[in-house]
């Protein structure tokens, strides 16, 4: 059955114009006025705009001594009642597995999605096996990596296995990503503020102040440049990291950098509240900062130092973040807001003037899909295209609350703030899955989205790196050696 969105106007990363977009065989057929099809959804007043892309989830996610709540059934249920048509989610081995094995695994749990998912896959541990895996990966469609420069003793990775990985990556043209905290050091201050007796979830927070954060990405970026590859910075919190990646773009580096709706709309006053559960439902790496780093994080999206906003939504229950009581290491890390990110971002940044709504296209969807090398499949209203799309309500208003939300914890942490612009009608693959502002799920309709190496940013690269590679002088005049 062919759809058309009629009366709307279309928005997209680099245009606003009004026309009809007709849908066949979960593509975009034609896009023009006057067009006409089987079912029309109306959208009069409303806008057209690619779904968004949330390149960075933790679904059903071993961590911490537990697993993270939402899974891909109701995270992707979240995810499609706040507007986004397609997660990118964490394919985490344990250190010690294979990352063949794990794809199965991430292959199993993701069955019941209802929207479009693609893996970045973890680094997690270094060995010729996991060397040899890694073109296996990325000949699955799996062509990004990512490595924890933090969590001591799990999950975290030296500078010399990152090293070895980034030029793995460079080699097979996938991006190598970083969750960038020093985490010796982190260790450090964790231990130090325990013996203290600083054991509550305010802690967190100094356990992980934004030097520890600007002094990885700064590290990362320079282990990037050496091992010739671009660079993707998940979850950048601080003006130290934003100002590393900064830099580094301005020497003509590819680096990307991924601030979080959590980070642009919290602050760290979270973390004094006189409710210990209040505090620890908001515990993550890295913590929410003050306001100054928050305006460096919005400028970076104004200035395009920063392209992309996504959520790391990592949901676990009060009862998971009790495990914590007494010893704030043991809170599990983690947040939700793969519901929220698009209302609130319009919210907080189209509605106040700090983006444009083309830039709000760009860093909730077109960049990444770009960065991800899936442009024009996702991100894009164009003809061909997945007919991914969500029709934006301006002026739909709700006050964010746990009691009416899809994902499957008992609280959110932007509970209570009121937003402005809603997701209408939204397709997945031409299928309806939010109607009227009514989730319609169809688990089990999403599907894994496989990516292709060797991105036009890592081809350009490596041609760079090689006109500049050192090169041995050829003299004519040698010295007889020794005398
Ligand atoms: O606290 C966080 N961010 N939890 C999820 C894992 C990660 O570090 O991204
Ligand atoms: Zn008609
Ligand atoms: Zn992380
Ligand atoms: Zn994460």
């Amino acid at each position: 059955m062919s759809k058309v969105i009629k009366n709307g106007t279309i928005v997209t990363a680099d245009r606003t114009w009004k026309a009809d977009v007709l849908i066949k065989d979960e593509k975009i057929f034609a896009i023009g006025p006057d067009l006409h099809a089987d079912h029309e959804i109306d959208a009069t007043g409303c806008y057209v705009m690619p779904g968004g892309i949330d390149p960075h989830t933790h679904l059903e996610m071993p961590f911490m001594g537990t697993y993270s709540t939402d899974d891909f059934e109701s995270g992707a249920r979240a995810a499609v009642s706040g507007g986004t048509t397609m997660v990118v989610d964490f394919c985490l081995p344990s250190p010690g597995q294979s990352l063949l094995e794990a794809i199965q695994m991430w292959d199993n749990k993701s069955t019941r999605a209802t929207c479009d998912y693609s893996f970045h896959m973890a680094i997690t541990w270094w060995s010729e096996q996991v060397f040899n895996e890694m073109p296996q990966v990325v000949e699955k469609g799996i062509t990004s990596f990512k490595h924890f420069m933090a969590y001591k003793g799990a999950l975290m990775v030296d500078d010399d296995e990152m090293y070895a990985s980034f030029q793995r990556c460079a080699e097979l043209g996938a991006l190598p990503l970083v969750h960038a905290e020093n985490g010796d050091v982190v260790a450090g201050l964790q231990a130090r503020l325990l013996e203290e007796g600083n054991n509550g979830p305010e802690a967190h927070a100094y356990s992980r102040p934004p030097e520890v954060e600007g002094e990885a990405t700064n590290r990362a970026i320079m282990i990037a440049d050496m091992a010739g590859t671009p660079l993707y910075v998940v979850h950048t919190s601080c003006e130290q990291a934003h100002e590393a990646i900064r830099r580094a773009r301005q020497k003509g580096m590819r680096v990307f950098g991924e601030p979080l709706i959590q980070h642009l709309v919290l602050d760290e006053s979270e973390y004094a509240h006189p409710d210990w559960d209040h505090a620890a439902r908001r515990v993550m790496s890295p913590p929410f900062r003050n306001k100054q780093h928050q305006d460096s994080l919005w400028a970076g999206l104004q200035a395009g130092s920063l392209q992309v906003v996504a959520t790391d939504h990592c949901a676990f229950t009060t009862e998971q973040k009790r495990f914590g009581v007494g010893d704030f290491t043991k809170i599990p890390n983690g947040t939700g807001g793969l519901e929220d990110r698009m209302p609130l971002l319009w919210t907080y940044g189209v509605k106040t003037g700090r983006l444009t709504m083309n830039e709000f296209v760009a860093v909730t969807s077109t960049n990444i899909a770009k960065i991800l090398n899936m442009y024009p499949q996702k991100g894009a209203i164009v003809e061909g295209a997945d007919a991914d799309i969500v029709v934006w309500d301006p002026e739909a208003e709700k006050t964010i609350s746990a009691k009416d939300q899809q994902s499957a914890i008992d609280y959110n942490v932007f509970e209570g703030i009121k937003v402005k612009g809603l997701p209408k009608t939204v397709l997945s693959r031409g299928e309806i899955v939010v109607d009227n502002g009514k989730v319609q799920p169809k688990p089990g309709h999403g599907q894994f989205v496989a990516r292709e190496p060797h991105m036009a940013v890592n081809k350009a690269l490596s041609q760079w790196k090689q006109v500049t590679a050192p090169r041995k002088v050829e003299r004519t005049g040698i010295p007889a050696s020794g005398v």
